[in-house]
Formats: structure tokens, sequence, C-alpha cells
């Protein structure tokens, strides 16, 4: 048995797997967010701990699993976040978060220091977004002095835990890319970039590949979880690479679409690949010397929330009504206005934009009402401008000579046929479904298996634990109606982005 825990921002969620890919329990636990100011958004580490404790303890009592059953655990969790701890270990402030937007001075701090965005992208293959830790620590030092004097180790959120579990300070090479200090291609710290921020290197955690065994489970762990003193600890991933590994993207030409609150495409890549104008990420791969190249859509899946909260309310009525998911009425009327909504379109910057615009000014709106719009086109129009916004990503990776064989699709606009259709007829590829659901957690536990050895590797784990479930092809009279169309989605935003006020 391998457990796999991910930190996420609203909970963490542990799993428990039997070697052959098959889920024995899964088990969340909430904390809260909080924002002090507009903007910022931080959390107290201690709750991340506290949630693993319980969930590990939850999946050995569901599962009926005995502690010396448990052979490996893998880490995942929110990516970019910053834990500053102290000379005794102790956590010196709550932590600041992948989405936190304070540190848009220090973005611009850091590509200057680097010589330009060019050299600091060519340094650590991205360049400076609020979101990323380096901007983090340059925030502490510029704001926060005497809590800065007191910082002897900077840590990602799941590395925290791994800290608490093994007493080790230790991280992995997908979860550290998004640091901004990484030298991606190396594969280690980028120590040009830490001296031109006048960052000490002692500050950091070794790297290591993400299915390595980074460390054992101390007596005082093993006691607390009611699992065994020794039990190994791999690296794990970022919660985007380790959700990919339970996709099976782990191989050249297949990609991931994951329509979840906020939208990610994903692509493995065997080279590193950046984009010159980096408007999406180039990370390390948790596949050992790989990499993967990636796009985030701040509202995909959210704007469709945001319309069934503010528009659905007689959908919701009437899915109460009729214990059904108010998703299935919002897009059965979705499906009752022709593709392309006879021009009406939908930009979904609900909170601004990360790819490709890397604009936190963005805003949504609707253009090209008619008096022949109603609700059902407000609705499909929505849908459409998350989907094109998710095409935006596919079209830069395709840009980048990345191949796009096949789209792997999850999240909520997995679940709706409505969806999966529209998604292929706007990416205009056959898009796909697969048997596993879990996302990252279940991606660190295969990366706990192959580190263990179960497996060769993860590649062979993928391989031998997840499959192809649906298959969706484009409908080509449709594909023509949106490939119509999706230029001038994208010349909207070039319009209007002088007007978001
Ligand atoms: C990835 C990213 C999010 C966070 C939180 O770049 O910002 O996926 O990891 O889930």
């Amino acid at each position: 048995v391998y457990l796999g825990i991910d930190i996420g921002t609203s909970g963490t969620k542990t799993l428990a797997m039997r070697e052959d890919g098959e889920i024995l329990a899964t088990s969340t636990f909430e904390y809260p967010l909080d924002s002090p100011r507009p903007g910022w958004s931080e959390q107290n580490p201690a709750d991340w701990w506290d949630a693993s404790i319980k969930g590990v303890k939850a999946v050995l009592k569901a599962g009926k699993i005995k502690p010396a059953d448990v052979k490996g655990i893998g880490l995942s969790g929110q990516m970019h976040g910053s834990v500053f701890l102290d000379k005794n270990h102790e956590v010196i402030r709550p932590a600041l978060l992948w989405n936190d937007q304070r540190t848009v001075a220090e973005c611009a701090e850091i590509e200057k220091r680097a010589g330009g965005r060019k050299k600091l992208i060519g340094m650590v293959a991205n360049p400076a977004l609020t979101g990323f830790t380096a901007p983090k620590i340059l925030w502490l030092r510029n704001n926060e002095p005497k809590n800065y004097d007191k910082v002897v180790q900077v840590l990602l959120p799941k590395d925290y835990v791994r800290y608490q579990l093994t007493g080790d300070f230790a991280t992995e090479v997908s979860d550290a890319s998004g640091t901004l200090l990484l030298d991606v291609s190396k594969r280690q710290w980028s120590r040009k970039l830490l001296t031109k921020l006048d960052l000490d290197n002692a500050i950091l955690p070794k790297v290591y590949e993400s299915e390595d065994v980074t460390g054992t489970l101390t007596n005082a762990a093993a006691q607390k979880l009611g699992l065994l003193e020794g039990t190994p600890i791999v690296g794990g991933g970022g919660d985007q690479a380790a959700g990919a590994i339970g996709n099976g993207i782990v191989k050249s030409g297949v990609v991931s679409a994951t329509m979840g609150t906020s939208g990610v495409v994903f692509a493995h890549s065997d080279a590193m690949q950046v984009d010159p104008e980096g408007r999406v990420h180039t990370f390390c791969h948790a596949v050992r010397n790989q990499w993967h190249v990636m796009g985030c859509v701040l509202s995909a899946g959210g704007s469709l929330q945001w319309y069934r909260n503010h528009l659905g309310d007689a959908e919701v009525r009437q899915a109460k009504k009729d214990k059904v998911d108010p998703y299935q009425l919002i897009t059965a009327q979705a499906s009752e206005a022709t593709a392309g909504c006879e021009g009406l379109f939908f930009l979904p910057y609900l909170t601004g934009e990360r790819t490709p615009h890397a604009d936190p000014h963005a805003r949504g709106c609707w253009i090209g009402l008619s008096l022949r719009h109603g609700r059902k086109h407000l609705v499909r129009s929505v849908m459409e401008g998350a989907t094109y916004a998710m095409r935006d990503t596919l079209e830069i990776i395709q840009e980048m000579n990345i191949p796009v064989k096949q789209v792997r699709l999850s999240g909520g606009g997995a679940r709706s046929e409505f969806w999966r259709q529209m998604q292929a007829d706007i990416y205009g590829k056959k898009v796909v479904t697969i048997n596993a659901e879990e996302g990252p957690a279940y991606g660190v536990a295969l990366l706990a298996a192959a580190g263990t050895g179960a497996y060769k590797n993860v590649v062979e784990a993928c391989a031998k634990t997840i499959s192809v479930v649906t298959e969706t092809k484009p409908d080509n009279a449709t594909k023509k109606v949106y490939n119509k169309y999706y230029p001038h989605y994208g010349h909207l935003y070039q319009s209007l982005k002088g007007d978001f006020a």
C-alpha cells in the first residue's frame, strides 16, 4: 500500500492505493484561508500538518490498512507558497500562498536585478509572476525585515509537511521550478540568480528528482500517524505535475486539460522548451529528466460557477426539486444554443488572467449581444469562452513544436458529455477521459510506488494502472464554426485591455 498526501488550498486530501493502482480509501480535511488585506492570501502551516495527520489516520482506518503494509508515502501540494522557518525550525509568520498578489514591486525588482526579463527567462526559464516564491522572499525582506532576519529556511507547502514527517529539509524538481529560483535546465538551484538577488543558498532545501526517496518517517511522526518509523517518503510533486502523473501525462504527445475552478493545460516535453515571451510556464516534470509546459486559466470552470451562483437561480431551484446537479440543467440549457452563439463572446477573465495574458487587471465580459440572444446563449458563451481560453495555451504549446496528439480531460469540464464534445470541437483534437479521477494525491502515490521499487519507474507505474475510458472526436462542421470565431475571441482582449479599469 502507498499513501499520497496532497496539501491543497482548501484542504488536504489523503489517499491509500494498492500496488496495482486500486484506491483503497480517501479522506479530505479542510482548513481556512486568510486574506488579511485585499490581494493577500495566507495559511497557517500547522493546519496542513494537522490535516495530514488526520488524513493518514482516516485512510488507515477506512481501508483497514496495517502500518506494516504501508511501503511508501508521496507528497503533493499547492505550489509556490512560502513557509519561513527560524533557527529553531519554527514557523515565523503565516505562509504566503500561490494566489497572493502583494508582490508586484518585487517582481519588477527581480527582473531589474536579473538584467531584464529576457535574462531572467534565460536563467530560470520563466518570467517573474506575483504568485511565485522568489518575489515572496523579497517581499519579506522589503516589508518585514525583522522577520526576514530570522529566516534560516524557506520551504514549499508540501515540503513543510515533509520536514514534519522526516526532519529533513528537502524538495523535488517539479515544485522547486515554481519558486523562480531553480535552473530548470540543470534541475538545481540557480546560483546565478540567487547571487543577483542577494539570497543565501543555504535557506533553500536540497533538490531531488520526484521519485527519489528523500527521507524516512521519524519515530515521533510515526507515532502521530500510526505508521512505522523508517517508512520511506519520496519527493512527490507540485500539484500540477503530480496531477499530470495521476492523469498518465508521462510521454510526449499526450496533453491534459483540467477544467476545475481554474483551468490548466499541461504538456509533457522530452526536452526543455521555453516560450521566449514567457506566456506559458516551463517547469521540470516529476518524471526523471523530463520537463513540462503549462498554462493556467484563472477562471475556467470558475466562470460557470460564477454563472450558476449569480444567474442560475432558476436552475439551482429546479435541480433541488429534481434532486439533480444544477450543472446538469445549466449545460442542458447551453446545448439549446448553436455553436458560436451567433457571435456572442464571453471573456472569462473574472479574476484577471495568467495565461496567456499575465494581466491581473483583465476583466470578464460579454461582447456581441443582440435581441436574438437569451439565457441559453449567455451560458453557452461562458462555456465556450472558458474553452477558448484553454485553447490559447494549446496553441502556444503547438507553436513551441510540442506535439499534441491526444488531450486528456479532467475536472468538472470532463464530467459532462456536452462539455467534452465542446472541448473536442474547440481544441480540434480527440479528447479522452481515463479511469483515475483522483488527481495529485493519486499521482504521488504512484511516485511512491515507483520510487520504492514496486515499478521500474513512474512511466511504467502509469502504464500499468491508467487506462482510457471515454473518447470523443471533434465534429468537423462544429470545429469549422469554432475556427471561424476563435480569432475574434483573441482580438477582443487585445482591443479591450486598455479599458479594464
Ligand atoms: C500552479 C498553481 C496552482 C497552485 C495551487 O502554478 O499556481 O496550481 O499550485 O493549486
